[in-house]
């Protein structure tokens, strides 16, 4: 991963640094040698995937950024209320920050300023992200903050702050599992004071259908962002996977709460991977893990809180029920 980087204004960032290639060909080679074959999906957002997951966002089928979003417009004065004094906003994951202008709204007109730290691993987006915000609130100073979660909190760790409130939205919680999922909660907890709060989207359990369908829509947008993950092993690693012999499946296990989704190989076939010096074997209808998509129920995200020794303050759904926004603050 690129050692963090501050980006400002239209600074041109070279982030295609040797330790991102070299940590991207580790993971594909171990992954595509373990049984079973799987990649990790924080590979899905280069330049390509991140647009490709901005189209996703905007399918009528993937319901969770409306429902967020309107849950969102719900509760954002409230949120911004919390606070007595302009606050600091840390967004772990912005992306294109679509949904989080709906609370800068709020928390620019109730307080007139704020500063947003954006975190994010796709500089191209937070390039323009930083630029758009900046533009629209003559309010607001924005840092963004290239890098992995983990690399964005530690340097906020060392300028610690108060009256903070941290974002993380997009149910992106939903890629690690449960036990992950606490002790990264537990993580987040270890730089909250008592004065900031966390503000977490969770996508709920619900109709199995509605479910399947936001991960299998009718117009292949997420057959080609999962697909992508493979034109990046050609593009990075000079691989030669042909992506028309692989098929996009997400399966919803209703018993676990979770869409699992994989790249399934339709022949036998033998991929080389020329910068790794392999050649992998896949066998017809041999399939490789790329993503894991956890949804909570009401009482799986208070256990969750009890695990991560947070309090639970509010507990927010969208009208239709669909999505959940939780405040949670230390005890
Ligand atoms: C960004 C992890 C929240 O799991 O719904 C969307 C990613 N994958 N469609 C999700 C995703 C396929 C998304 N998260």
């Amino acid at each position: 991963m690129t050692p963090l980087q501050t980006l400002s204004g239209a600074l041109e960032v070279d982030t295609d640094c040797g330790r991102d290639l070299k940590a991207f060909a580790r993971d594909v080679h171990s992954g595509l040698f373990s049984n079973p074959k799987r990649l990790s999906c924080r590979y899905f957002y280069d330049a390509e995937g991140s647009l490709l997951f901005e189209r996703i966002c905007r399918l009528p089928e993937y319901y969770p950024t409306e429902a967020e979003k309107m849950a969102l417009e719900e509760h954002s004065s409230e949120i911004a209320d919390l606070y007595p004094a302009p606050p600091t906003v840390v967004e772990l994951g912005s992306g294109s920050s679509y949904k989080t202008r709906v609370l800068l709204d709020s928390i620019l007109s109730r307080h007139g300023s704020a500063r947003y730290v954006p975190i994010d691993i796709s500089p191209s987006i937070l390039r323009q992200t930083a630029q758009d915000l900046t533009a629209r609130y003559s309010g607001l100073r924005v840092t963004p903050l290239i890098g992995e979660y983990e690399e964005g909190l530690g340097r906020l760790e060392k300028e610690p702050g108060t009256g903070r409130l941290f974002l993380w939205l997009g149910s992106s919680i939903g890629n690690l599992d449960r036990d992950e999922a606490s002790r990264f909660l537990l993580r987040l907890r270890a730089g909250l004071t008592p004065s900031d709060r966390l503000l977490v989207g969770i996508d709920l359990r619900k109709d199995p259908d509605v479910i399947a369908a936001a991960y299998n829509d009718s117009l292949g947008v997420t057959s080609r962002f999962n697909l992508n993950i493979l034109s990046r092993i050609n593009r990075e690693l000079r691989g030669d996977f042909d992506t028309n012999t692989f098929r996009h499946q997400a399966i919803y296990e209703e018993a676990e709460g979770r869409v699992r989704m994989y790249l399934v190989s339709m022949r036998e076939q033998s991929v080389p991977i020329v910068d790794l010096g392999v050649e992998i074997p896949f066998r017809a209808g041999e399939a490789i893990h790329t993503e894991d998509s956890y949804k909570y129920s009401p009482a799986e995200i208070h256990a969750l809180a009890a695990n991560a020794d947070l309090v639970l303050s509010r507990h927010w759904l969208d009208s239709g029920g669909r999505f959940s926004l939780n405040l949670f603050s230390r005890r």
